[in-house]
């Protein structure tokens, strides 16, 4: 593995907080991804699915979890199967986790081969009142292939028809959403990586670079440093680039005198960082960028004050949206007029900032948790207000990533470059 996993004590107490909420007699099965064809005889790269690694730590796939905490028999409360491995299929495929590992990783007594999951389930199914399937139910995800999961719900509906169904997804929802110390650890490691490329990227941009350069510079510090690469596909977006939202052909030379944006984040552990940054690519910002740059600031620092424990997604969504309307006008983007014969339900902020300004940030980039919930302690939020003005051939967001505390907040981006002054001094060489 290239980084240290988290304790099995944290496994356990992941599953023991599914447990308390499960009804009684109820029985859950998990299971990890597919490893899915790319054409021929490829693939591509495995990813955990994250309900499981949350509740395991085991990053494998072929894996799958009975939790069946009222199972008659100690050794069914807790049920893991992991792919088979021995001394030749390790020569073969590579290291697998032996049982032995598979405990000491999961901190799970009960570890079975994955062929022998048919058999062990059946043979405690019957001990169940019902069943705990899980599905991705995030509200964003678009799915058009069968997944793994799926196959497996399907699957056990049909043989075990009747059996009542349960839906762990709004449980695991509610628990990955609150994140224990260990978890923020793993952010903040990767927050750190981050921020080494980017000042890595600030010591060689200028005009010429090609934006897959810089994309190269943040994959090397990432994978120098045990991470497995980006936490999401990067969007590296000089001058006009920065309008178009998910740009990621990242394939222009970087001009003279333009801004380029960089939405980047390093993967840790399984965790993730959610960064942006824009840079002057000369080195020096145009007094209108810095302009817009320090109005997305304002709108930053005012976001970020806003969210602590208590409030609402909604609320603080358009407290963001009154500042970043004032910051328009302010910029002559909009005009007081606009604003008050504005439709309520787009209003004229939208035209220069039409995304969301924040969203739960883990062991997903775009992370579950519940929207309709008052904000709790342990959530971890991006801040990521943005102004795209195409016309100026100028887009400027600047994100952050937080985590909410008793008396407010904590930035996990502490030592990130962000005032116009450091960045353009920093990129001078002067700090
Ligand atoms: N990089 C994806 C996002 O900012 O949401
Ligand atoms: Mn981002
Ligand atoms: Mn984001």
């Amino acid at each position: 593995m290239r980084y240290p996993a988290l304790s099995s004590s944290f496994y356990q107490k992941n599953r023991a907080n599914f447990a308390k909420q499960m009804k009684s007699k109820g029985l859950a099965v998990f299971t990890s991804n597919d490893i899915y064809p790319s054409s021929a005889d490829g693939t591509l790269p495995f990813k955990q699915l994250s309900d499981i690694f949350y509740l395991t730590g085991v990053d494998q796939e072929e894996t799958m979890l009975v939790l069946f905490p009222e199972a008659h028999n100690p050794a069914h409360r807790e049920i893991l199967f992991v792919r088979e491995t021995n001394e030749h299929i390790a020569i073969w495929e590579g290291a697998k986790l032996s049982k032995a590992q598979a405990t000491e990783r999961t901190g799970i007594a009960s570890i079975y081969w994955s062929q022998d999951f048919e058999k062990i389930l059946h043979t405690v199914i019957g001990e169940a009142a019902c069943l705990y399937l899980n599905s991705n139910e995030h509200s964003r995800a678009s799915i058009e292939v069968e997944t793994r999961e799926m196959r497996l719900s399907k699957h056990v509906r049909a043989k075990y028809p009747h059996h009542a169904v349960e839906r762990s997804a709004p449980i695991m929802h509610a628990l990955r959403a609150v994140k224990d110390k260990e978890e923020i650890d793993q952010i903040q490691r990767a927050i750190d990586l981050t921020n080494q490329g980017l000042r890595r990227v600030m010591g060689m941009l200028k005009p010429g670079v090609m934006e897959y350069q810089i994309e190269a510079e943040f994959a090397h510090e990432f994978l120098s440093n045990g991470s497995r690469g980006f936490a999401y596909t990067p969007i590296v977006a000089s001058g006009r680039n920065a309008c178009v939202l998910h740009y990621i052909e990242n394939d222009h030379a970087c001009a003279d005198g333009d801004v380029i944006l960089l939405d980047v984040g390093a993967e840790y552990g399984g965790y993730n960082a959610d960064m942006t940054r824009c840079l002057p690519v000369s080195g020096k910002f145009t007094q209108r960028q810095k302009d817009v740059y320090n109005a997305v600031l304002r709108v930053m620092k005012g976001a970020t004050a806003f969210l602590k424990p208590g409030v609402m997604l909604a609320e603080y969504h358009s407290a963001v949206g009154e500042m970043m309307t004032k910051e328009l006008v302010d910029l002559k983007l909009i005009s007081a007029d606009e604003v008050k014969n504005q439709n309520p339900a787009w209003p004229a902020y939208k035209k220069y900032f039409m995304h969301g300004t924040s969203h739960f940030l883990g062991l997903d980039v775009h992370d579950v948790g519940n929207w309709n919930k008052p904000i709790e302690v342990g959530n971890v939020f991006t801040v990521e207000p943005g102004i795209y003005i195409l016309e100026e051939n100028l887009g400027i967001r600047l994100e952050n990533n937080i985590v909410i505390t008793e008396n407010g907040n904590r930035d996990l981006f502490a030592n990130f470059p962000l005032e116009v002054e450091e960045i353009e001094a920093l990129m001078a060489g002067q700090q």
